[in-house]
């Protein structure tokens, strides 16, 4: 059966600054908070860090070649706020604004459209020891500045910019769980630090809208994932609804309605009035493009462990795993679905508009290897692409109105705290040349693009 995707669908391929460009001390580029954690031991696997990567800030012109040639619509990638302004706030370094310039330029030149992103994860370490990050409320109003600085820069080409890219992870994995830079452990700097995220979000819109040189549309990307009981009884149901509330509502509704499910729950509802100040909401109530990222699902069951949720993540048995996530392509349809059942439904019965809806990230790892032939037989990650496709098609089909589409990732990258082992990408990456081998999912990806749609081979 052939599925085709609506006309104008976004294919695309997302990156990230730290996970790909290296140079990590060139051309005036300031610390970030990765540059440090990377490099204190016990932190990262095998103690890798992003100093080279991937080399892409050297490579790029490659890169948007490799991109081309594989008929790419669209590129998301994160602009790191220390080569723009290498200590958070203040001064501006040119040489890190040029270098976006010329990677929007390549962009545009090729037939792609840039969408930048303008934090992926890595503050300014400066920001980090004076103040305390994300933990202090100034740390939005520098970071709507920041925004401004690079608006002015790239708005007269890039169409959309992109505020944050998973909010939710910045905060609780960096400032609550501890696995990612910063690698704090406190449960009220978590939710802290996350309202501050999301308040950067609302003030940066602000300052997008009011010194965009064209029209440009504001975005986000979340991380969600469905949330489902491990079985019917009421308790886990309840422990469900809870994680579905810290994962999912607890980013989409500040965005979607302006308000918080914070409010709702017996515990952080103490918490709430000591930083979410008044208008805070209604300001970060300000997107016109929704970016849904979508690995796995999670299942939960009631614990006494991790208060105040009441609810621990089961591994269903008997179901395939990369080397990261459970693999649950209906769960790409489930989420999309609820998330227009939820929000957009009701929102076009009341006549109010809301924002546009892509997928801007799915992929998985897969332990790729360069054969003697060549080339790199990813048939598990082309069978994840299709699949994960087929239930996006599938909620298109039942009146969902995706956009687009992003694999994560263009190439094989530097996977945060799990170094260089996750291979991500539609192009294989060897770490000790840095030669790029398109994959043969890169190939399928290049097909799908250029029919609009693919197989399902059924
Ligand atoms: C997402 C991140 C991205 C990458 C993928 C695998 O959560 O946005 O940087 O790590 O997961």
């Amino acid at each position: 059966m052939k599925f085709t995707f609506p006309e104008n669908f976004v294919w695309g391929v997302a990156a990230s600054a730290y996970q790909v460009e290296g140079a990590w001390n060139e051309d005036g580029k300031g610390l970030s908070i990765w540059d440090i954690f990377s490099h204190i031991p016990g932190k990262v696997v095998n103690n890798q860090n992003g100093d080279v990567a991937i080399d892409h800030y050297h490579r790029w012109k490659e890169d948007l070649d490799l991109m081309s040639s594989l008929n790419i619509k669209s590129y998301r990638f994160s602009i790191a706020w220390t080569r723009i302004l290498p200590t958070g706030r203040g001064a501006v370094n040119s040489h890190g604004l040029d270098f976006y310039d010329r990677l929007v330029d390549g962009c545009l030149k090729r037939g792609i459209e840039p969408i930048p992103c303008l934090f992926h994860y890595d503050l300014p370490q400066v920001l980090q020891d004076n103040g305390g990050g994300w933990k202090n409320r100034d740390t939005a109003y520098h970071f709507a500045e920041y925004a401004r600085v690079v608006t002015e820069r790239l708005s007269d080409r890039v169409k959309i910019i992109l505020t944050h890219n998973e909010p939710w992870v910045t905060a609780i994995v960096g400032y609550l769980i501890g696995l990612h830079a910063p690698g704090e452990k406190s449960i009220y700097n978590g939710l802290k630090a996350a309202h501050h995220v999301m308040l950067s979000h609302g003030l940066a819109a602000e300052a997008i809208r009011a010194s965009a040189r064209k029209l440009v549309k504001v975005g986000i990307t979340l991380n969600l994932s469905p949330v489902f009981p491990a079985t019917a009884s009421q308790r886990d149901i309840k422990s469900a609804e809870a994680a579905h509330a810290m994962i999912n509502r607890s980013t989409l509704e500040p965005l979607l309605l302006g308000t918080t499910p914070l409010d709702e729950n017996w515990m952080t509802k103490w918490f709430t009035p000591n930083f979410i100040k008044s208008g805070d909401l209604v300001k970060i109530k300000s997107l016109d493009l929704l970016g849904v990222n979508y690995y796995s699902r999670s299942m939960m069951k009631f614990s006494w462990k991790n208060i105040p949720l009441f609810a621990e993540e089961v591994k269903p048995i008997g179901i395939e795993y990369s080397e990261m996530w459970e693999i649950y392509p209906p769960g790409m349809y489930d989420l999309l679905k609820r998330i227009w059942d939820d929000y957009y439904v009701p929102a076009s019965k009341q006549g109010k508009a809301m924002p546009e809806l892509m997928v801007t990230e799915n992929g998985v790892p897969v332990s790729d290897v360069l054969e003697a032939d060549g080339r790199v037989h990813d048939e598990r990650r082309i069978r994840y692409l299709k699949d994960h496709l087929s239930q996006i098609h599938r909620a298109i089909q039942s009146g969902v109105d995706v956009k687009g589409y992003y694999v994560w990732s263009f190439a094989d990258n530097f996977e945060w705290n799990l170094g260089y082992a996750p291979r991500f990408g539609l192009i294989h990456v060897d770490y000790d040349s840095l030669k790029r081998t398109i994959k043969e999912s890169g190939k399928w990806y290049a097909n799908v693009i250029l029919e609009n749609g693919f197989d399902t081979g059924e």
